[in-house]
C-alpha cells in the first residue's frame, strides 16, 4: 500500500486546517497557505488528492480556478464555510473542479470517506494511465528503443556541419528531429528557417528560396532576402525535398558545394552559413532512378542519412505520446476531463497510426473536445471500430462480450457511478448488479 499523500491549501494556516478537519488519520499531509506554494509542492511531488481549504476568505477564486484547471491529475476535494456555496464564483469552481466538497462543521468520518475516495479514483485512473514525468525541455518524447536511437544520433550528428537527410513518413517527426539537430548544434543561436518545398507554388519558389535584386523583374520594387539568406548563422530545413522543381535543384546543388547564392537578378555572389537539413516522406533514391530528382543533389545531401521510425514501430511510446498530448492540450478540455478510459487506451494500442504522431495529435485533441464523460472512450478517438475483429467463439460469446463491453465502457463514461449506468443501459440498478457479477465487473462503491 502506497503512503496516501494530501496537499491543503489553506491561506489561514495549518491551525485552521485541524480544527476544521480534525484528525486527518492515514494521511501524508501537506498544508500550504498559497497557489504559489501548492505549484512548488506539486513539482517536488505527486498528490493524488488535495484539498481546497476555505475559512475566513484569502482565496482568489479566479487564480484558484486557473490552478486547478492545470492541476487536473490531482483530485480536489472542497471544505467551506457554510456561506462559500452562496456564491456564483464558488458555484462554478465546485461544479468544474472538484472531486467533492463538504461544509462546515464537516463530519471527520465523511470527509475521511471522501479523501479516501477520491484517492482509490485517482489510484485506479492513475495505474490504467500513469502519468507523465514532466518533461518540457524534451520536444522528441518517447522512450521505446528506436528513439533513444534517434535521440542518440542527433547528438552525435549535431555537431558537424554536414547535410543531413530525413526520411520517414508524414507526421512522424522529422521536422521535430531537425529542429533537435539544429538545438543541440553549435549554431542553436543562430536561426532555424524551415520551408516546405511542397506547398510553395512553383512560380514563388525561386524567389523565395534565393531572394532576388531591385527592379530583377516586374513589381519588384524592392530588394528581397530569401529564405536560404535569412538562414545565415542558423539551419536551413528543406521539407519535402522531392518536390523541388529540377531547375531549382540545380540551384541548390551549387549552395551546397560553394556555400553561396545569387538572389534573383543579381550578379554578385553572397556567402551563407547555413546547415542544409532536408526530409522527405518518399524514397528519394526511387526519384533518382524515376529522373525526377538529381544524383549528384542527392549524394550531396545524402551525407548523413537519418531514417525516422513509423509510430506502429514504437507502441512502447504511444501510452506516453497520448500523455504528454493530453497534458499539452489540457486547456480546452473540460475541467471535468481526467484522462483516457482503459478501453481507450486499448483502442490506441490496437490501431496502426498512418497518419504517425500527427494523426494521434489530431485524434487526442478531437477527443478532449468531444467527450462528455470523466475519461475518454474510443468513440471520441474515433476508433471504435476497433476490437471489431473476426467472429470467434459463435453468437453467445460475441453477444455476451458486447454486452460486456457496453457495460464497461458506460461506466467508464459515468465515473463507474452505478445509479447513472443503471440509467443509461435503461435498467434497473439490481439488474445492474446482476450483470456486473455475471461479467465479473469489479466496481468501487459510488453512487
Ligand atoms: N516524438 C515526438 N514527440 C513529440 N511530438 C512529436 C514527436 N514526433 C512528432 N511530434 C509532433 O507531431 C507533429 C508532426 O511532426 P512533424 O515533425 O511535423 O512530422 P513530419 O515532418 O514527419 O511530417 C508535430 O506537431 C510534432 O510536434
Ligand atoms: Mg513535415
Amino acid at each position: 500500500m502506497s503512503i496516501k499523500r494530501l496537499l491543503c491549501i489553506s491561506p489561514a494556516g495549518a491551525g485552521a486546517v485541524q480544527s476544521a478537519c480534525g484528525k486527518l488519520r492515514g494521511w501524508d499531509l501537506c498544508i500550504v497557505s498559497s497557489i504559489a506554494d501548492a505549484s512548488r509542492a506539486l513539482l517536488q511531488q505527486r498528490y493524488l488528492v488535495g484539498m481546497v481549504l476555505d475559512r475566513g476568505g484569502g482565496h482568489d477564486t479566479e487564480a484558484l480556478c486557473a490552478f486547478l484547471r492545470i492541476h487536473w491529475h490531482t483530485r480536489w476535494v472542497g471544505v467551506f464555510e457554510s456561506g462559500t456555496m452562496q456564491q456564483p464564483a464558488w458555484r462554478d469552481l465546485a461544479s468544474d473542479h472538484l472531486h467533492d466538497f463538504h461544509t462546515l462543521p464537516v463530519s471527520h468520518l465523511l470527509l475521511n470517506h471522501t479523501l479516501g475516495h477520491a484517492h482509490g479514483l485517482a489510484d485506479l485512473r492513475e495505474r490504467a494511465a500513469p502519468a507523465l514525468r514532466f518533461d518540457s525541455s524534451r520536444a522528441l518524447t518517447g522512450e521505446s528503443p528506436s528513439v533513444v536511437r534517434l535521440r542518440a544520433q542527433i547528438r552525435r550528428i549535431a555537431s558537424v556541419s554536414a547535410p543531413v537527410l530525413i526520411w520517414g513518413e508524414s507526421g512522424s517527426g522529422k521536422e521535430v528531429t531537425a529542429h533537435e539537430i539544429h538545438s543541440h548544434s553549435p549554431m542553436s543561436d543562430g536561426p532555424f528557417v524551415a520551408i516546405n518545398c511542397g506547398a510553395m507554388p512553383a512560380s514563388l519558389i525561386q524567389t523565395e528560396l534565393f531572394g532576388h535584386e531591385r527592379g530583377a523583374f516586374t513589381g519588384a520594387a524592392k530588394e528581397k532576402v530569401g529564405l536560404i539568406e535569412s538562414a545565415n548563422g542558423g539551419t536551413i530545413f528543406l521539407d519535402e525535398i522531392a518536390d523541388l522543381p529540377k531547375d531549382l535543384q540545380v540551384n541548390l546543388l551549387r549552395f551546397l558545394q560553394e556555400k553561396t547564392i545569387y538572389r534573383v537578378g543579381g550578379t554578385r555572389s553572397i556567402p551563407v552559413d547555413a546547415r542544409v537539413i532536408a526530409a522527405s516522406h518518399i524514397d528519394l533514391q526511387d526519384a533518382v532512378e524515376r529522373g525526377s530528382f538529381r544524383e549528384d543533389l542527392y549524394y550531396r545531401l545524402s551525407v548523413i542519412p537519418v531514417s525516422v521510425p513509423p509510430l506502429r514501430e514504437r507502441a512502447d511510446d504511444l501510452m506516453q505520446l497520448a500523455e504528454h498530448f493530453f497534458s499539452q492540450y489540457c486547456d480546452e478540455k473540460s475541467p471535468q476531463l481526467k484522462g483516457f478510459s482503459n478501453r481507450a487506451l486499448q483502442a490506441i494500442r490496437s490501431h496502426d497510426w498512418p497518419g504517425n504522431v500527427r494523426e494521434l495529435i489530431n485524434r487526442v485533441r478531437r477527443a478532449m473536445v468531444l467527450a462528455e464523460g470523466e475519461l475518454i472512450t474510443p468513440e471520441d478517438l474515433g476508433l471504435n471500430h476497433i476490437g471489431l475483429g473476426p467472429v470467434s467463439g459463435g453468437l453467445d460469446t460475441s453477444r455476451a462480450s458486447a454486452e460486456r463491453n457496453i457495460i464497461c465502457a458506460c461506466l467508464e463514461r459515468t465515473g463507474r457511478n452505478i445509479s447513472k449506468t443503471a440509467r443509461e443501459l435503461g435498467v434497473s440498478r439490481a439488474t445492474l448488479y446482476r450483470l456486473l457479477s455475471k461479467h465479473s465487473i469489479g466496481v468501487r462503491a459510488a453512487g
